[in-house]
């Protein structure tokens, strides 16, 4: 170890030297598939060289200027959202320097907001029990992600915590319908116990992303979520930071219901890893109050800048020409019918979930009645660890009591021949871990 240590935890990872399509490459020429695209970011692919120069012609002209101003980078990032992603409702856009700070700009909004409605009492916001929304302390804590805030926890403001759906563990005998009522119904008391008068706003990603690996809800959750937010004066936060711009299969992930968000939070997928860069969008009527309200809605440094929106004008441009979200969805239809061929009947294997290009598996100690592993077995990374050694990199997810998660994220331009290539090393991974621990 050289006398700077970093990672701040060093950890034993290749040296990455180059990285194309859904590859990246070590020091030593090895290919790895990048089945998690990074954190599940690059949504577009790797070595993408139009992406590079906009970013170096946007480098040239304007190195820097501070977030209001307008470029032409941002002013073409912005036309580009509301012509081609946003929906209507959203017309207030907000730019960050990733996806922390985009959650902590909207649940700040979501409690400016009602202070400048007169709503002064609506000081509290809520979570739910799996989940994850950034490494702040105010992100950190609204999280339900216990492994994230280890040390933490005396320092951290209390939010209220309702609970994530998880049909894996959900009782038995409730039809699609009834489990989401079931959720809602629990959030409902959790919220009415705490007076629904003194809660300004909501969090939650449309799917989990890997704090649960790729949970989908029930179908009628979304919908009762959405009335019952209206019904209490609520602000509803979607975050989309991993869901975001296709990865589910469609343009965001809340759009598999027929609901819409006050407030959105994206990241990654955005600038598609070619650059660090959050959004918040919200409504005109949230927006508007806290315009005349004259409250700040404070930049960061270098939240919106000039390369980094050129880096997502080009990504959103090349997911456009390619109809890359099409291309995620019919990419992830393939990859979820090849994951249950692999593991629909594997003994340590509970579930297979996710939608599009966002998938999941969860292993426990037993399928028959879910038993999950002891923690100190980390069966998680000695997954993802052997995965790497055989020349795949999965996503460690899971926490709380999610324990063990692999996630799936590839980029969409991913082929079958790879997805395949995935799915075997994926089940190799999991069936040497399995024996070595036997
Ligand atoms: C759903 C979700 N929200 C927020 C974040 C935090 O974003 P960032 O790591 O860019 O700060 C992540 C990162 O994994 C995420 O998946």
């Amino acid at each position: 170890m050289g006398r700077l240590s970093w990672p701040f935890v060093p950890g034993s990872f290749p040296i990455i030297t180059r990285a194309e399509g859904a590859y990246l490459y070590d020091d030593t020429g090895r290919p790895i598939l990048d089945a998690a695209g990074g954190a599940v970011v690059t949504n577009v692919g790797h070595g993408r060289a139009r992406v590079a120069e906009a970013m170096a012609r946007a480098a040239k002209q304007v190195s820097y200027v501070v977030p209001p101003f307008p470029t032409p980078e941002r002013l073409a990032l912005v036309d580009r959202l509301a012509n081609d992603w946003l929906p209507e409702n959203l017309t207030r856009a907000h730019f960050t320097s990733g996806g922390t700070e985009a959650n902590e700009a909207a649940m700040k909004l979501a409690l400016q907001f009602q202070q400048a409605v007169g709503e002064s009492q609506r000081t509290k916001l809520v979570g739910r029990s799996i989940s994850y929304h950034g490494t702040t302390l105010a992100t950190a804590a609204i999280s339900g992600h216990p492994l994230r805030r280890r040390g933490l926890e005396s320092a951290l403001p209390q939010y209220l915590e309702v609970p994530t759906p998880y049909p894996l563990r959900a009782p038995e005998g409730l039809n699609s319908d009834l489990l989401g009522s079931f959720y809602v119904d629990q959030m409902r008391a959790l919220i009415e116990a705490e007076g629904a008068d003194t809660i300004a706003g909501f969090i939650a990603e449309p799917i989990t992303g890997s704090s649960g690996g790729a949970i989908v809800p029930p179908e009628g959750y979304w919908p009762k979520v959405r009335a019952l937010c209206d019904e209490l004066g609520i602000i509803l936060i979607l975050d989309e930071v991993m869901t975001g711009f296709g990865r589910t299969g469609l343009d965001f992930g809340y759009q598999h219901w027929p609901i819409q968000p006050d407030i959105l939070v994206a990241g990654k997928g955005l600038a598609g890893g070619y650059a660090p860069l959050g959004g918040v969008f919200t409504s005109e009527r949230v927006g508007a109050a806290i315009e005349s309200a004259g409250y700040q809605v404070m930049f960061n440094t270098f939240g919106a800048h000039p390369s980094a929106c050129a880096a997502a004008v080009e990504v959103l441009s090349i997911m456009t020409e390619e109809s890359l979200v099409k291309t995620a969805s019919d990419a992830g239809d393939y990859l979820h019918a090849q994951l249950q061929a692999a593991f629909c009947d594997h003994p340590y294997v509970a579930e297979v979930r996710g939608r599009g290009l966002l998938a999941a598996i969860e292993v426990v100690s037993s399928r028959v009645d879910l038993a999950c592993f002891d923690t100190e077995r980390s069966v998680t990374s000695q997954i993802v660890a052997e995965g790497l050694a055989r020349g795949v990199f999965f996503y460690a997810g899971g926490t709380g009591q999610v324990r063990d998660v692999i996630c799936v994220g590839p980029p969409f331009t991913i082929s079958r021949d790879q997805i395949d290539h995935l799915v075997a090393t994926l089940k190799a991974s999991v069936d040497t871990v399995i024996e070595r621990m036997a």
